[in-house]
Order: structure tokens, then C-alpha cells, then sequence
């Protein structure tokens, strides 16, 4: 089990853990991520502006909301009266028409998920043993999986060894090796974890059709805030058709409007959406997306945007300065 993902209640388990997140700790790119995206600042354009459409295509299919559910993984475990958080947030996806994610869960509980009958995209970890990859995928691929991929950013553990998850050896990841994944099957593949635009370049050298901009909740020290990394990457794949995907402190549709504008496809909410599910279900995770999707709508009407097509990134600044300016 990734053992900053498995503690739900107790003590603080570090900057990693789950929130809240007492310690000023210059390490960890939770906080900076956090700083980042609360200066980012929104020029208003009400001049014909009016109502926006916040609903989302993907790999040919439509869904009600650009938020998507986090890749989160081992909730049953810790779930509490026999609770099932993995399927009750698949089943909030369900019911709201969202894009659902599925991270490390052994096959037997992904077709539990599975069953809930959301679009799913599963995230199966970069063990040392692609042959469990393999399986994992075929899985995905039997029970219907809108997309499959990789966290391609947990390979290394916090003793900079080849990290082991649930008593499994993670490894290397190379662009061959990534490209036989592609190759292997007929769903789009994912690379979740990517923050530079050397491996945006190599994810879209192994034919990689989306990428999550995403430091995994802080799984490396210092790492940069994603919408940091989001324009050059986005800059560098343009006319690739790769779909650009951001988590990482995306909380509000505020948060959620910043990315989208800077030209990421679709968000996912993460850590945001546990109070709600661990108190609630399914329900606390639907009146959380609800408020966020509002938030999301209230920024796109302020600012002219009618739909996700025309988010313009020239609408927002940072520290006094307009971070793209218009050609
Ligand atoms: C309980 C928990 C389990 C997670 N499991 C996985 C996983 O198995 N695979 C993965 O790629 N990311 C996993 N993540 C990371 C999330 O997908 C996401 O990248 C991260 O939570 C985003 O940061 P945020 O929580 O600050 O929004 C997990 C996160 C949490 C909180």
C-alpha cells in the first residue's frame, strides 16, 4: 500500500499524507502548489458575456463537467463500517456524468468499480513487472475502461530506491517501454505524474494520447506547482492532440477555472473530495463537484467564455503581470 495514502485519521503522517496540512515545510510542493494557485488572478470581460456550457468531450464521449474524479486507490481498506469509498465515488461519477479514475487497486476490486458503470480510466502502477501490467490492462480493457495508463511518477520511494507498494517492486520507466504499453492496446494510454516538457515529449514519442500534469500530491520534494508547468508543455506538444490533463490542489472551480484557462483539457479534484466522501458517500462527493462546477461557471461567465472552447489564458495574471499575453 502507498503508505502516505493508506491514513485516514491518526496522526499527521507527513508532508505526503492526506489533509490538513499544519507544517510550513519548504519541501513540500503541496504548499507551493497552494500559493501558486491562489495568485493567479482573473480579468474580468462582462460585455457579452452570459451562461457557460461547462460540459466536456473526450475520446468521443460527453461529459457534464471539465471536473473529473481523482485517481485514487486502497479507501476500502480504511473505509469504516464496512464502507466503500472507491465505489461510492465512482458512483457520484456515475450519477453526475463525470470522468471517473481508478488508481492501484488489484483486479478483484477494480471490477467492483468497475461495476458501478462509470467512464473509468484506470492508473495501474509502473511495476518492475510489466507482465502485471499487462493483466492489469486487460482487465480495463474487458470491463470497458474509457482510457488506461500509468503513474509514471512513482517508480522512486523516500529512500530513493525503487519504491515497494503493497509489497510490489516498482521500476523504471523508458520510452520503449512505455511505447510497448501503448502499443499493447486499443485504449487510449495516460501518463499520469508528467511535469517537464522532456517527458511531455517523450510521453508523445511513445504515442502516450494524454498526459496528467500532476506532481501525485507531493511525491517529490520541491517539485513545481503543475499550472507552472502546464504552458510550456503545452507549448511544446501543440498539434499533437495529446489531451492535457491537471490535478494537484485543484479544490474549487476556481482553481479548476486557472487551469482550464491556461489550456488544460479537463481537472481532476483530489484530496478535495474526501471530507465529503468519508462523511457522506457518494452524495458528499456530488454537493462538492455541484459547488465547484458553479465556481467553474460563475469564472467563465465573468470572463466571456461561453464554453471549455473558448477558455483564453490571456484573462489571467500573476504578480502584477499578464502570464500569456494575447499575439
Ligand atoms: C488516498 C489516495 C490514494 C491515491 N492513490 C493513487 C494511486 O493509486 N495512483 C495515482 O496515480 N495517484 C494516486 N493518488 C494521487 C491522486 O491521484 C492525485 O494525483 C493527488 O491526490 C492530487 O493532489 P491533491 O490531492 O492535492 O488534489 C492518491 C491520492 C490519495 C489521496
Amino acid at each position: 500500500m502507498e503508505k502516505q495514502e493508506m491514513t485516514l485519521t491518526g496522526p499527521w503522517p507527513g508532508p505526503k499524507g492526506l489533509i490538513p496540512e499544519p507544517e510550513i515545510n519548504p519541501e513540500n510542493a503541496n504548499l507551493h502548489t497552494r500559493k501558486y494557485l491562489d495568485e493567479i488572478l482573473v480579468e474580468e470581460r462582462i460585455i457579452d458575456a452570459g451562461e457557460a456550457d461547462i460540459g466536456l468531450t473526450l475520446f468521443g464521449e460527453s461529459f457534464s463537467s471539465a471536473i473529473m474524479m481523482p485517481a485514487f486507490s486502497h479507501l476500502d481498506k480504511v473505509g469504516e463500517n464496512g464502507r466503500t469509498p472507491m465505489v461510492e465515488y465512482a458512483q457520484a461519477a456515475k450519477n453526475m456524468s463525470l470522468v471517473n479514475w481508478v488508481g492501484m487497486e488489484p483486479d478483484e476490486e477494480y471490477r467492483k468499480i468497475a461495476d458501478v458503470g462509470a467512464r473509468t480510466i484506470r492508473i495501474i502502477k509502473p511495476f518492475a513487472d510489466h507482465s502485471i501490467v499487462q493483466e492489469q490492462i486487460a482487465v480495463a480493457e474487458e470491463t470497458g475502461a474509457l482510457a488506461v495508463g500509468m503513474d509514471i511518477d512513482h517508480v522512486i520511494g523516500d529512500n530513493g530506491k525503487y519504491d515497494v507498494v503493497d509489497g510490489i517492486l516498482m521500476g523504471t520507466i523508458s520510452v520503449d517501454g512505455l511505447r510497448k504499453l501503448v502499443d499493447s492496446t486499443p485504449l487510449p494510454f495516460i501518463a499520469k505524474g508528467v511535469l517537464s516538457i522532456s517527458d511531455a515529449i517523450k510521453c508523445r514519442e511513445a504515442g502516450v494520447k494524454g498526459i496528467v500534469i500532476s506532481h501525485h500530491h507531493g511525491r517529490m520534494p520541491f517539485a513545481i506547482p503543475p499550472l507552472m508547468a502546464l504552458p510550456e508543455i503545452k507549448k511544446a506538444l501543440a498539434g499533437s492532440g495529446m489531451k492535457l490533463f491537471v490535478d494537484c490542489g485543484i479544490n474549487t472551480g476556481y482553481d479548476a477555472y486557472k487551469a482550464l484557462a491556461l489550456g488544460a483539457d479537463a481537472v481532476s479534484v483530489g484530496r478535495g473530495i474526501l471530507p465529503g466522501l468519508l462523511k457522506k458517500g457518494s452524495s458528499g462527493v456530488e454537493e462538492k463537484v455541484q459547488k465547484m462546477n458553479e465556481e467553474l461557471a460563475v469564472l467563465m461567465g465573468y470572463t466571456g467564455v461561453r464554453n471549455l472552447g473558448e477558455m483564453d489564458p490571456t484573462v489571467l495574471w500573476y504578480h502584477g503581470k499578464r502570464m500569456v499575453s494575447s499575439n
